[in-house]
């Protein structure tokens, strides 16, 4: 009998420029990730006489649609293997927050799928059927610090992960990625809100998808702006396509204070997650 716990990190995005629109509908990227070991979801698989895939999360669809189940047929079909089992989803990761969640948890599947079948699959093949189920699946293949081009698939060494102490903080609504992309052509700023890029420490903070999401969910604006107005945080930007606005914060902060405050202010609603790039 055959049992496997293992990890899926959540990511943010550094920096992430849209290069500008493809022929295939996809958007040219060039984007810095970093994986978040503190904030991740748990996945175990063990043998079973038939497939069942549950999760502790009810809201969460569990179906053929489910980017898991999606990455265990996509295997399957790549290895030309059939796997019946058990997969149990703990998550942690909110979803439809920039944060990578769904693309994390396939990414650890199609890891745990190829070491209990004894690697059928060579890295590269598991990287073409990674990029097969969605753009940002093979960067969590080796995850830590990654320059992700292309629509996201094409992976360079980037520099370490700086230590940075950050909160996190996410409305209750999602942003979908389509709607993010298909309005980035045509947005323009807000006034009296920040987007252009700021250095901390070095690295140039910035992302391009601010733009046409805070078009649409000025609430996402107003977080950013009071984090960027604390005294207590050095850089603020949304992960990825939203809804999820992160704070770089200073040495001695209290991001759980910080996080309270935010609820005060502005939405008692809040998720948030406070934690080191680093751990
Ligand atoms: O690849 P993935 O399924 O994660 O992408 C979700 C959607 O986000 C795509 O269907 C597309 O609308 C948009 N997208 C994009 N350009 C990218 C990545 C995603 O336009 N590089």
């Amino acid at each position: 009998m055959s049992r496997l716990e293992t990890s899926a990190p959540a990511k943010i995005n550094l920096s992430l420029r849209v290069l500008g629109k493809r022929d295939d509908g996809f958007h040219e990227l060039d984007t810095w990730m970093v994986t978040l070991p503190g904030l991740a979801d748990r996945l175990t698989l063990e043998d079973a006489d038939c497939f069942s895939f549950t999760c502790d999360d009810p809201a969460l669809p569990t179906g053929e649609g489910n980017l898991v189940v999606k990455a265990l047929r996509a295997f399957e079909s790549a290895a030309g293997i059939s796997w019946n089992g058990r997969i149990h989803l703990e998550k942690r990761i909110p979803h439809g927050a920039g944060l990578g969640g769904g693309s994390s948890d396939a990414a650890a599947l199609l890891m745990a799928l190829n070491d209990l079948a004894e690697s059928p699959l060579p890295h590269d093949r598991l990287v073409e059927t990674a990029a097969s189920i969605g753009s940002d699946i093979p960067f969590f293949l080796g995850g830590g610090s990654t320059r992700c081009r292309g629509r996201g698939e094409v992976l360079e060494d980037a520099p370490a992960a700086p230590g940075w102490r950050l909160l996190l903080l996410k409305p209750s609504f999602a942003v979908a990625t389509p709607d993010a992309y298909g309005r980035w052509a045509s947005a323009s700023p807000l006034p009296g809100i920040s987007h252009g890029p700021q250095t901390h420490d070095g690295v140039e903070l910035v992302n391009d998808l601010e733009v046409p999401v805070f078009g649409k969910h000025r609430f996402l604006a107003e977080l950013k702006q009071w984090l960027l107005d604390r005294s207590e945080v050095s850089a603020a930007l949304m992960c990825g396509s939203g809804s999820t606005v992160f704070a770089v914060l200073r040495d001695g902060t209290d991001g759980e204070h910080l996080a309270r405050c935010a609820r005060q202010e502005l939405d008692p609603g809040l998720w948030h997650w406070c934690g080191a790039i680093r751990p």
